[in-house]
């Protein structure tokens, strides 16, 4: 196996290792295991990928999430990401599931607003759109060692609030629909998540997150927007383009990331399988103590 970094600090592209290696081969899944904990998002090219080989592999790292109800995909393992319709056309710009690609584009971690938070990510491209629909990331975890130490001190106990309505709402006020609001209320964590295999902290927040403990609510939008902010600055950032056959895979606990618009006209699928986080995983590190 080769690693070959991608951007300043996180991300490399896994040679000599596919996917499919992963997911049958103990030794190849415990050496993607260890880069994926160590550099937060991994790479693989030129994969001959189907829905089967996506679980298979993404099954190795822990228990899958199950796709909510009213996405595209529910109660399957597979979130399907596409402007395509049931009917196979293209559905128009104001359609829901151009709306959801617009509410990827705020920078998010997924499923922060579930009562399991997801450990990983899995995406891979099925149909580009042939130019623009790029997928960002940034690492939360040099966000944190970056902070200054107060601040850091501030936040070492501090407790975010996300849900799912919060980041639609941004978007459009139809967007979470009732029945979403009613599964999907708020949870808090906390607001960094310390990684057991290597006791690196990372900032977690997410545009899910709204309202901070113990502090007034204009405040804290203010401090999580501040933090955003610096998380997210351009130099930062890892711009992923994607080509045929990309499979990408990211730490939610330790990346932020966001998708780009593109030619609403054109057509891009993309699939993701999400594996849930566990105490392994460090969850009982993020969950807030009750009192
Ligand atoms: C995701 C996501 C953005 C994109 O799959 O979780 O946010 O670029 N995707 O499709
Ligand atoms: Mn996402």
């Amino acid at each position: 196996m080769e690693l070959v970094p991608l951007a300043q600090g996180f991300g490399v592209e896994v040679r000599g290792v596919s996917v499919l290696d992963v997911a049958t081969d103990a030794e190849a899944y415990k050496a993607v295991r260890a880069a994926f904990e160590e550099h937060s998002l991994l790479l693989f090219r030129d994969q001959p990928i189907a829905d089967d080989i996506q679980v298979a592999y993404s099954r190795a790292f822990g228990p899958l999430e199950l796709t909510k109800a009213v996405s595209v995909g529910a109660g399957s393992f597979y979130s399907r990401l596409t402007n395509v319709g049931p009917d196979g056309a293209i559905v128009p710009p104001s359609h829901r599931q151009v709306l959801v690609a617009q509410a990827n584009a705020l920078w998010h971690t997924d499923s922060s607003f579930k009562k399991t938070p997801a450990l990983a990510s899995v995406l891979s491209a099925r149909v580009l759109p042939g130019a623009d629909g790029d997928t960002e990331f940034t690492s939360t975890r040099l966000a944190w060692e970056r902070l200054p130490g107060d601040l850091r001190a501030r936040l070492q106990d501090a407790v975010a609030t996300h849900s799912y309505a919060n980041s639609r709402d941004q978007i459009h006020p139809d967007l979470a629909n009732a029945e979403e609001r009613k599964a999907l209320p708020p949870v808090r964590w906390r607001m960094n998540w310390l990684n057991p295999t290597n006791n690196r902290r990372a900032l977690y927040i997410a545009s899910h997150a709204y309202a901070i403990d113990g502090m007034d609510d204009r405040d804290a939008r203010q401090l999580l927007a501040e933090l955003m902010d610096e998380t997210t600055k351009r130099e930062f950032v890892y711009v992923h383009k994607w080509h045929q056959g990309d499979v990408v895979m990211w730490d939610n606990r330790a990346m932020l990331h966001r998708g780009r618009p593109w030619d609403y006209a054109r057509e891009r699928s993309m699939v993701r399988t999400t594996i849930s986080a566990t105490a392994a995983d460090g969850l009982d590190q993020v969950t807030p103590t009750v009192h």
